[in-house]
């Protein structure tokens, strides 16, 4: 029977192209939506179905953790114990420190850093237990470098592989791998959501000279969560374009 992968933020720019690497690689998919993009998401399954992609669709918020718990829960009577699980969810609220308001804060860190805990506690003791598991978070270079505007973001994303790096030793004996995938500037929604002239100077900056793709990031999450990426494990993996190397 396919392993039942679940990816976090599903639907949306990186998400996607995730969904779609994990399908084509023989995986049972879903994909989680925030719970407000109900009808946003029922149109991206159909047009997947169009494409002839079946992706199960679930809601959860990630900042919940009775949330998480309840989504793991659903998942599992009806389509499968976890076996694969991508958090990738996030959001940003740039404001540089003197003016980021505790709400911006708070939002970032909950969605972006205890979402991972709250979803992995949920399905990570299963994994133990059957001796297999493929865990990857997605952080980002900007909680390796920081960056300009995003204290709580990159505060979130460099916690991130911290804890991959914790429960990457807890699952090594088990057979179950954990790592972290930093993506830099990708061309979504949400790259793209900034001023545009920051945005370009940005860009120009990128020694491989272009944005990366959905597709760049998603061949990464396929490849550690491979049957054969059993030796990999607590790793941070740069898909950035050159744009900083550590
Ligand atoms: N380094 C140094 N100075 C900078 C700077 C930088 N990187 N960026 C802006 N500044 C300076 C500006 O030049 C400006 O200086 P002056 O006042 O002397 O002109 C000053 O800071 C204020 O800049 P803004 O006018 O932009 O200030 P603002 O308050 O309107 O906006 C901001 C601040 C929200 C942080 C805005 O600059 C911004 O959106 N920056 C982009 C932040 C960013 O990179 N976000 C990444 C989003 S994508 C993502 O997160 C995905 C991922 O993982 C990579």
């Amino acid at each position: 029977m396919a392993r039942v992968a679940v990816v976090t933020g599903g639907i949306g720019g990186l998400g996607a192209a995730m969904c779609k690497a994990l399908l084509a690689q023989g995986r049972t998919v879903v994909a989680t939506y925030y719970p407000s993009q109900e009808e946003l998401a029922r149109e991206w399954r159909e047009s997947r179905q169009a494409e002839g992609l079946a992706i199960h669709i679930y809601a959860v918020d990630v900042a919940d953790f009775e949330s998480c718990a309840e989504l793991t829960a659903q998942v599992e009577a009806e389509v499968g114990a976890v076996e694969i699980l991508v958090n990738n969810a996030g959001i940003t609220r740039d404001a540089v420190l003197k003016r980021m308001e505790k709400e911006q804060w708070d939002i970032v860190i909950a969605t972006n850093l205890s979402s991972v805990f709250n979803l992995t506690r949920q399905v990570f003791g299963q994994m133990l237990e059957r001796k297999w598991g493929r865990i990857v978070n997605i952080s980002s270079m900007n909680g390796q470098k920081g960056q300009y505007g995003q204290a709580n973001y990159a505060a979130a994303k460099a916690g991130i592989h911290g804890f991959t790096l914790s429960i990457a030793a807890e699952g090594a004996r088990y057979g179950v791998t954990v790592n972290t995938v930093s993506p830099g500037y990708i061309g979504t929604d949400m790259v793209r959501a900034m001023p545009e002239d920051v945005l370009n100077k940005i860009i120009a900056t990128i020694p491989v000279g272009r944005l990366g793709t959905p597709e760049d990031v998603a061949r990464a999450v396929a490849f550690l969560t491979a049957e054969e990426a059993g030796y990999i494990t607590g790793a941070n993996l740069a898909i950035n374009g050159g744009s900083y190397f550590h």
